[in-house]
């Protein structure tokens, strides 16, 4: 199967580090021209010089923004107003006892975690049904199907974004735009000593580079007849036949 996304523009929010530089890094190596995104200049320029190293022939371009307020998402729109791959890779979390967690902090994880999405969404997909051609996916968590107790906020919200997504592809319906999730499991990145990988059944941390194949193959025409869905990367962890 030959993945050629050579001539489309390609947009990863939160991706100077980590699942979001991986994810951009793999569009760019399938030919996309790649927006990469962080809320600083520096960072932001930083990952896109990084996706270059990787990919020396790669179209890449910096866009800063924090992505959780109207006034970051408006300034990327401003600068990219089209894409024909939209990824929200935008996401945090961190253990919290659920008892602990205010009003404020749950207003953050939603701003964060479901809204950024709803706003990029509701810019992009648009365009993409005019154009009868576009790609959006969400990455979601195995914590959207198990509440994980000492990520109550986490777990809401990635929920949340499931079903946000699958609104938006019902919205897409008989367009040729497919919208989807993508469950990650616990992935290699700084923090993953703390993460749980020998319940999966993989047995090990996920790559973040085959987080970044799997939308890699959903961005590609081949994958025209997956839409509406929550597709698992999470090395068998969720234990469950269905998402
Ligand atoms: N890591 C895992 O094991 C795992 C498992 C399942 C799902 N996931 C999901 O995968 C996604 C990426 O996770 P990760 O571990 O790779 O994340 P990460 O290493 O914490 O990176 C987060 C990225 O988001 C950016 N960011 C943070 N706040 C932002 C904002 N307001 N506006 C724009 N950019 C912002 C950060 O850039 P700056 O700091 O430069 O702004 C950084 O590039 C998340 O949605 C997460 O829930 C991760």
């Amino acid at each position: 199967m030959n993945l050629d996304l050579t001539g489309r523009r390609a947009l990863v929010s939160g991706s100077t580090q980590g699942i979001g530089l991986a994810i951009a890094t793999e569009l760019a190596r399938s030919g996309a021209a790649v927006v990469v995104n962080g809320r600083s200049e520096e960072r932001t320029e930083h990952a896109a010089e990084a996706v270059r190293r990787e990919v020396p022939d790669a179209e890449v371009t910096a866009v800063a923004g924090d992505l959780a307020s109207e006034g970051g998402a408006g300034e990327l729109f401003k600068a990219t107003p089209e894409v024909d791959i939209l990824v929200n890779n935008l996401g945090i979390y961190g253990a919290k006892p659920v008892f602990e967690i205010d009003d404020d902090e749950w207003r953050r994880y939603f701003e964060v975690n479901v809204l950024s999405a709803v706003r990029l969404i509701r810019h992009y997909l648009p365009g993409m049904m005019e154009r009868g051609f576009g790609r959006v996916m969400s990455i979601a968590s195995e914590a959207a199907v198990a509440t994980p107790l000492h990520m109550v906020h986490l777990g809401v919200t990635k929920t949340a974004l499931l079903a946000v997504t699958r609104g938006f592809a019902k919205a897409a319906a008989g367009t040729g735009v497919t919208v989807n999730s993508v469950l990650a499991g616990p992935t290699r990145g700084p923090a993953s000593e703390e993460l749980d990988d020998p319940k999966s059944l993989t047995q090990r941390l996920i790559e973040p580079a085959e987080i970044g194949q799997m939308i890699v193959y959903l961005s590609s025409t081949q994958a025209a007849a997956t839409t509406g869905g929550a597709i698992r990367v999470d090395g068998g962890y969720i234990d469950s036949i269905l998402p």
